[in-house]
């Protein structure tokens, strides 16, 4: 049994990309492992959200953690900020983190870019924070998706940094983890970039989204020419429908647009209706949870107390040995 930790940014509702890049590796591990799984609220601050926005965003991820089937009883499901041990060991962590090295990492760099009135020293010190996160349980399994790969190479130079700097074997090293295969990107429907919040709420298909959304997001995405030669290499655009498709239709009807495409007879409209209602027919059952959750008050409170006392069990042991090791020692 590994010590397994992952976690969403409470930045409002999950879209698909949260759920195959990383809640539905959550679900399936929670069975076999110990398993961490929290509401990222503390890496939130980062954009600066309004006290009723921030308290909304970390009621609504956990109500979807529940809903998408994370079970309290076998997880420990928590919120970030509800165990400071972790804050904790992100300042003892960043006494040797260096400016260098965060200013090269790429999720920083692209901050830089798209918000440059908003370049605060939490967005520089992020990967330390998410390390934090991580090496508090001394886990060795991290479920995420492929954009989190650089940070997770992060939290093992910073854990690996720790152990050579006092002389100990105490931080195992964490790796991403999505059971053997590659991670995952989720493409968005812009035709670009990856599913995201950020990229525009259009882009992205929400956990929450009713059936006449999602068709009309999916009939906004963007296309390309049909082809006009056979066997044709998809543009990106394409290729995204097509990744897209993979994650929820069967794969008759996946090898049926294959061959369309294949053949140049393709028809947009017909494989965006398609997609439209494989999306729904799989985030329905979720969405109506979702609803279930929400309603239940009794059921949320007692799922974040219990995970709250569990993970600051684990977090206050690890916490406790590191400031020994540091050189923290009582005077009385
Ligand atoms: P966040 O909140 O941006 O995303 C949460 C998880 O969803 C995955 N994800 C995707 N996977 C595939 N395709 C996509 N389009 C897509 N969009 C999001 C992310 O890879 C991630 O696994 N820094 C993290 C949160 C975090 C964390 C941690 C994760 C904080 N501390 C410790 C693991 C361990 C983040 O911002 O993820």
């Amino acid at each position: 049994m590994e010590t397994v930790v992952s976690g969403i940014r409470s930045t409002g509702n999950l879209h698909l990309g949260n759920y195959f890049g990383a809640l539905k590796n959550f679900i399936q591990m929670q069975n076999e492992h110990n398993c961490y799984f929290f509401i990222a609220d503390l890496h939130s601050l980062t954009t600066h959200p309004t006290p009723g926005d921030l308290h909304k965003s970390v009621r609504t991820v956990l109500v979807e953690y529940l809903a998408a089937g994370l079970d309290p009883e076998k997880c420990t499901l928590y919120i970030q900020s509800d165990i400071p041990e972790i804050s904790e060991l992100y300042l003892f962590l960043n006494m040797n983190a260096y400016l260098g090295e965060l200013e090269r990492v790429a999720s920083f760099k692209e901050k830089v870019r798209s918000q440059p009135n908003n370049v605060n020293a939490g967005l520089l010190t992020y990967p330390v924070l998410m390390t934090a996160d991580i090496i508090i349980h001394k886990a060795s399994k991290v479920p995420v998706g492929k954009d989190q790969e650089q940070h997770l190479e992060m939290a093992r130079n910073f854990g690996n940094r720790f152990n050579r700097m006092y002389d100990v074997e105490y931080f195992p090293e964490p790796y991403a983890f999505n059971f053997g295969k590659e991670l995952i990107k989720v493409p968005g429907l812009d035709g670009k970039g990856k599913m995201s919040k950020s990229a525009g709420e259009n882009t992205a298909i929400f956990l929450s989204d009713e059936p006449e959304v999602i068709l009309k997001k999916i009939k906004k995405a963007v296309t390309d020419m049909t082809p006009e030669q056979a066997n044709s290499p998809k543009p990106d655009s394409i290729q995204n429908l097509f990744d897209l498709m993979s994650l929820v239709s069967a794969s008759d009807t996946i090898a049926h647009f294959e061959e369309t495409w294949n053949n140049c007879s393709i028809r947009y409209g017909d494989m965006k209706k398609q997609l439209a209602e494989d999306m729904n027919t799989f985030i329905t059952p979720i969405r109506e949870r979702i609803k279930e959750v929400d309603a239940d008050k009794d059921f949320i409170a007692k799922a974040v107390k219990i995970g709250e006392e569990k993970a600051r069990a684990s977090a206050s042991k690890t916490i406790q040995e590191v400031k020994e090791i540091i050189g923290f020692r009582k005077l009385y």
